[in-house]
Order: structure tokens, then C-alpha cells, then sequence
């Protein structure tokens, strides 16, 4: 299927690993110039023909718009990809204004700052359109990770309300994501080994029990959540705004 993107500039968030390098990977080889922004970078991304990795913190007031301008004055596609989570096992009660702080603004005001620097730059481009990798746990709240779900929920309803006042110029679509084969689950400090280490079991158990919970049996792979992004900033998704498309591997249970 031709997707017709070669030749379009996009900005990635988060793009050195996991989900952000396999959504850079895809829309390069559509022969789109990727503007991708990480906190660290990595061997992986750089290596990445038709990315441009640019090193910023998309936690601070300045740094999504610092990242949006490395695109120039013309972007048509933009992935609101940064995200994090950290397993919060002592209750609501026991977090602090600061790690509230720290996820509302890594997994909502950072891409709240990215589109306000983005969509001038996209106003007029035909195809122009943005995707946010929110996560099903914008509707699956979970006391395991409270803020981030708070977090998600504000991201998948702000998205929303953005396909109503961009469209028909900018179409606005947001991905929600079950467990995804990255290091946010699966890493040294991920979930896996957060949970597992407090509760004495072994961090693959929890990622058994974890796969067991959904239909398919499995985890997603990125370049699976890669491959939807890429089709919904296609053209072939032409008519496809205000939509939220879950990946989850039929976890949410629920029409
Ligand atoms: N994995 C899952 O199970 C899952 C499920 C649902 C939704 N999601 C969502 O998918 C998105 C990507 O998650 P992932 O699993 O791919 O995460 P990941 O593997 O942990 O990668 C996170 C990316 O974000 C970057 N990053 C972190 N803090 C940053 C900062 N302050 N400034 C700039 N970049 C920063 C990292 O860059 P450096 O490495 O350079 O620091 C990295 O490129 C997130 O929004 C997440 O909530 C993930």
C-alpha cells in the first residue's frame, strides 16, 4: 500500500527507544524526514537514514518548542510519543505533589507544549495531521499507576477536543496501547522488575501473568503500534479525525 508520505517532515517525541524509535523507523522508510526528539539519543536512532535526532528535555517549559523549531517552519506530521510511568505501590495517599508534577507533565503538559509549537507550523499543509500515543489506561484507570492514568485521560480528552477545533485542516488522532515489548515494562527499572521486586516475584512472572490477561496471549510489539501510527498520519486515513484506536491485544474487554 503506497501511504504517500515521502517527502513530509514529522516530529517525533521520545524517540531514541521502544515505541518512538520503531514509529521513527516506519516513517522514514515512507521516505519522511523525522525530527526526533529524545533525552539521551541513542546508537539506535541515529542510525536511523532520514532521522534527525535532536537532544532535548521534554519536561521543561522550553524544550518541546526548542524541538518543534529543529523542524523548520513546515511540519505535516506530528507524534506525541514521550511518555513514562512508574509503578506506585503505596496508594494514593503516600504521592506527593512532586510525582504528580512529574507525570502530569511528562505524559500530558509536554504534549500539550509540543502542539501549541506545532500547529502554526502545520496550519494550511494538506494531510497535516497529528497522532498521540495515549494508552489504555486513559480509560482503564489502575491504582498500580494512578497518576499515569489521570495523566493519559487528560491526554486522550484534550486530543479530542482538537480534532473538533483543527479539523478540517489538522486531523487529530490519538492510539491507546495495551502492554507494549519496551523497556517502560520490560526494562531494568520498568514495571516488570517494580512490581515483581515488591512483591517477591520474579519480574517474567508478572509479565506472564500480564500476557495471560489478554486474548492474544502477548505483549505488542512496537513496531506494531509503529505500523498504526504510520497509517493514520497517511492520507489513506483521510477521513479518520477525533478517533482513538486501541492496540491492546484484546485486553479491554469492554465494546
Ligand atoms: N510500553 C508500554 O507498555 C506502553 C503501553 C501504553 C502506552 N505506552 C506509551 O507509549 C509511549 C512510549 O513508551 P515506550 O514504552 O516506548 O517508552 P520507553 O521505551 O521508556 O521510551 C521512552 C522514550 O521517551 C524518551 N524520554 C523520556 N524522558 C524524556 C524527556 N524528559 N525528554 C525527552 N525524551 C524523554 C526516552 O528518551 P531517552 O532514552 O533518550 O531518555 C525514550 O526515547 C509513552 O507515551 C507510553 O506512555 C507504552
Amino acid at each position: 500500500m503506497d501511504l504517500g508520505l515521502a517527502g513530509r517532515t514529522a516530529v517525533v517525541t521520545g524517540a531514541s527507544k521502544g515505541i518512538g524509535l520503531a514509529i521513527t523507523r516506519a516513517l522514514a522508510a515512507e521516505g519522511v524526514t523525522v525530527v526526533a526528539g529524545a533525552l539521551h539519543g541513542s546508537e539506535e536512532l541515529s542510525a536511523v537514514a532520514g532521522a534527525r535526532p535532536v537532544a532535548v528535555d521534554l519536561t521543561t517549559p522550553t524544550g518541546p518548542a526548542e524541538l518543534v523549531a529543529a523542524a523548520g517552519d513546515a511540519v505535516d506530521i506530528l507524534v506525541n510519543n514521550v511518555g513514562a510511568v512508574r509503578a506506585r505501590l503505596d496508594g494514593f495517599v503516600a504521592l506527593s505533589d512532586e510525582e504528580w508534577e512529574w507525570s502530569l507533565t511528562i505524559n500530558f503538559l509536554a504534549a500539550v507544549r509540543t502542539m501549541r509549537a506545532a500547529i502554526p507550523r502545520m496550519t494550511g499543509r494538506p494531510g497535516a495531521n497529528i497522532v498521540t500515543v495515549s494508552s489504555v489506561n486513559a480509560f482503564l484507570p489502575d491504582p498500580g499507576v494512578l497518576d499515569y492514568s489521570a495523566a493519559k485521560g487528560a491526554l486522550s480528552n484534550v486530543c479530542k477536543s482538537l480534532s473538533k477545533e483543527l479539523g478540517p485542516g489538522i486531523r487529530v488522532n490519538t492510539v491507546s496501547p495495551g502492554p507494549v515489548r519496551t523497556d517502560l515494562w520490560l526494562g531494568s527499572s520498568g514495571v516488570a522488575a517494580t512490581v515483581g521486586g515488591a512483591s517477591g516475584s520474579d519480574p517474567a512472572d508478572v509479565v506472564r501473568r500480564q500476557e495471560a490477561a489478554a486474548p492474544s496471549g502477548r505483549f505488542t510489539r512496537p513496531e506494531e503500534v509503529a505500523d498504526l501510527v504510520v497509517y493514520l498520519a497517511s492520507d489513506r486515513a483521510a477521513n479518520i479525525t477525533g478517533s482513538d484506536v486501541t492496540i491492546d491485544g484484546g485486553l479491554i474487554t469492554t465494546l
